[in-house]
């Protein structure tokens, strides 16, 4: 799967560890994040990987301190469905009922092993069809 991932200088090595588990799954991963610590603006990752997201039909991990402005940004892109998840539930159903495309994280709220769990859930649940009349009228919101 290509995934497409995103984060702020709050994020960086909460982001290299989800990228390193997700080439060890065999994951096609393009990292448009920042690499380093210096401060930047979450919103210029957000709307980048919601983006890709879109015109290439792929999934996105978005990741700042709270999760929140990041995925913020995700959703002011059309066709964006980004889930700001923090328990294994949530990940489960933003998935299940809300066919999101992108996974928000909160690099400052959650735990390293956590994120990546919450990866690996997110990206293994499937959208469950019964719920396309909702996902469609967030679509042409
Ligand atoms: C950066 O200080 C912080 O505001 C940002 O990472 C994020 O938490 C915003 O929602």
């Amino acid at each position: 799967m290509k995934i497409f991932i995103g984060n702020d200088h709050t994020a960086t090595e909460m982001k290299n560890k989800i990228v390193e588990y997700l080439k060890t799954n065999g994951h096609e991963v393009v990292n448009i994040g920042t690499n380093s610590n210096d401060s930047v603006d979450y919103p210029d990752f957000g709307k980048e990987v919601a983006t890709k997201v879109v015109e290439e039909k792929a999934m996105g991990i978005v990741i700042c301190g709270t999760g929140i402005g990041i995925s913020i940004s995700a959703n002011k892109v059309k066709g964006a469905r980004a889930a700001l998840c923090y328990e294994d539930q949530t990940a489960i159903l933003a998935r299940e009922h809300n066919d999101a495309n992108i996974l928000a994280l909160g690099a400052r709220m959650i735990a390293i092993e956590k994120a990546v769990r919450l990866v690996d859930i997110f990206l293994n649940a499937k959208f469950e069809e019964r719920h396309s009349c909702r996902v469609n009228k967030l679509n042409n919101q």
